[in-house]
């Protein structure tokens, strides 16, 4: 009887993963668990999502106090909450990892294009769920981060105001942001999410499994000996799973979820920040007009993205980490540019090009001046590096999306721990 139902549970398993994978594939050094983390970290989220519904309450005269409710009367309701946002958080960090992974795999090949683009609308999915779950609570710090996120829209000409009333519902956030937010929060994105991954699964299943990781040294093509799915990936995807939720369940134990006071609109705290996640834009406002920052530089990123497995398709170096030695050697130093480029460019700006200069941003000075800056010493390092190094042209764009990467990181961390009251520079986190 116990054999027949291990028979059955091996069949049903058989309905959702390859019935062997190549053992190659199984390495950490691989995957390092990232995707199958993601995975997790969603269900963990929509399954903590559901049991708050049944509290939370998305008007403005109600939400806060239903959340004062869960955290105080609900029983392990402050846990859940916690669960829930730290899930959330640590989603888009782990899903951010994962999307690193694919690039430098150069997981991307032809047979994994469409899955990258179905990647990155995942991404996006993810990235949207948190930033619209950040206003539900209705507290100052999520009423004004969600203020100051969208204000900017105002200085794009033309499109900029109609953006901005689309996204708030009204000219600031209130009632109808409120109930929009939460029904694309607890309704459209986790459909959507749900939806897509599928998709994203089954495009593995097309493409015959995950890229076979390789050293630079060794030809492509070779795939190595094959095992069972059952015990050697379910072993790992099941210990994978509960490590992940060990961690987060720790963190959830020890930190809670922020609350501040309740939203008022009267008061705005200072500094204003945006999410975490997009402090990066904002520390580049702070640097180009907003036309720039909110529109072109991020459709430009956007479409680079994109179109990624179309400009470089490495297909003899897929599965090799970095693409080659040289690969590796370009990036590293793609990394220590940027994070000095990036931090003297700031310093300069600040101390420097806009000491002292008053008033809204002009699009001259903060606009075309500081742009043009960036794009020659992108095309100057793109060109410098390839000559340098005797590089091929995936070689050379693996560096250009470092230096880029790296930047955003670098003005990320700046914007959370170096920017104090009204958004100066400071030296203690
Ligand atoms: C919610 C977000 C995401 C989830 C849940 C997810 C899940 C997964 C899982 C479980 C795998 C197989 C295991 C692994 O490679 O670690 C995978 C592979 C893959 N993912 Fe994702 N992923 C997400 C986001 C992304 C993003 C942002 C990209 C890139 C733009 C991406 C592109 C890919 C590709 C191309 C593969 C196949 C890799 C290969 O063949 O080696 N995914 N994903």
């Amino acid at each position: 009887m116990e054999k027949d139902q291990r028979k059955y549970f091996r069949n049903l398993l058989l309905h959702f993963r390859p019935s062997t994978v190549p053992e190659r594939t199984l390495r950490l050094t691989l995957t390092w668990g990232l995707g199958g983390m993601s995975v997790v970290l969603l269900f963990l989220l929509i399954g903590t999502g559901l049991l708050l519904k049944f509290v939370y309450e998305p008007a403005p005269g109600l939400a806060y106090d239903s959340i004062l409710y869960i955290n105080n009367q609900v029983p392990f309701g402050q846990l859940l909450r916690n669960l829930h946002r730290w899930s959330g958080n640590g989603l888009i960090l782990v899903a951010f990892l994962h999307f690193l992974r694919i690039f430098y795999t150069g997981a991307f090949d032809v047979s994994r294009r469409f899955n990258w683009l179905i990647g990155l609308t995942l991404f996006a999915a993810v990235v949207l769920s948190n930033f619209t779950g950040y206003l539900l609570p209705w507290d100052q710090i999520a009423y004004w981060a969600i203020t100051i996120s969208t204000s900017m829209l105002d200085y794009i000409p033309v499109v900029g105001g109609g953006m901005k009333r689309l996204i708030l519902g009204g000219a600031e956030p209130g009632p109808v942001t409120l109930l929009n937010f939460y029904a694309i929060h607890t309704a459209i994105l986790p459909a959507l999410l749900l939806f897509v991954l599928p998709f994203h699964f089954w495009r593995i299943r097309k493409a015959n499994g995950l890229v076979i990781p390789r050293s630079p040294e060794e030809a492509p093509g070779t795939r190595g000996p094959e095992v069972d799915a059952m015990p050697h990936l379910i072993v790992r995807e099941v210990t994978t799973a509960l490590v992940v939720l060990a961690v987060v369940l720790l963190i959830s134990i020890f930190f809670n979820a922020p609350l501040t006071e309740q939203a008022n609109p009267g008061l705005s705290p200072n500094p204003t920040k945006a999410p975490w996640y997009f402090m990066g834009i904002q520390e580049m406002l702070m640097h180009f007009h907003p036309v720039f920052s909110l529109l072109v530089i991020p459709i430009i990123l956007l479409a680079g993205l994109l179109a990624l497995p179309w400009l470089t398709s490495p297909a003899e170096s897929t599965g090799v980490w970095f693409r080659s030695r040289k690969g590796r050697a370009m990036a590293m130093t793609a990394s220590v540019f940027a994070v000095i480029v990036t931090v003297a460019a700031v310093l300069l700006d600040e101390y420097y090009f806009s000491a002292g200069q008053a008033g809204p941003p002009n699009m001259i000075d903060n606009g075309l001046m500081p742009f043009a800056i960036a794009l020659a010493v992108c095309t100057g390092f793109y060109f410098g590096i390839k000559k340098a190094f005797k590089a091929s042209r995936d070689e050379a764009i693996l560096s250009l999306f470092t230096l880029l990467v790296t930047s955003f990181v670098v003005m990320t961390v700046i914007g959370i721990w170096f920017r104090g009251t009204g958004m100066q520079l400071m030296w203690a986190g």
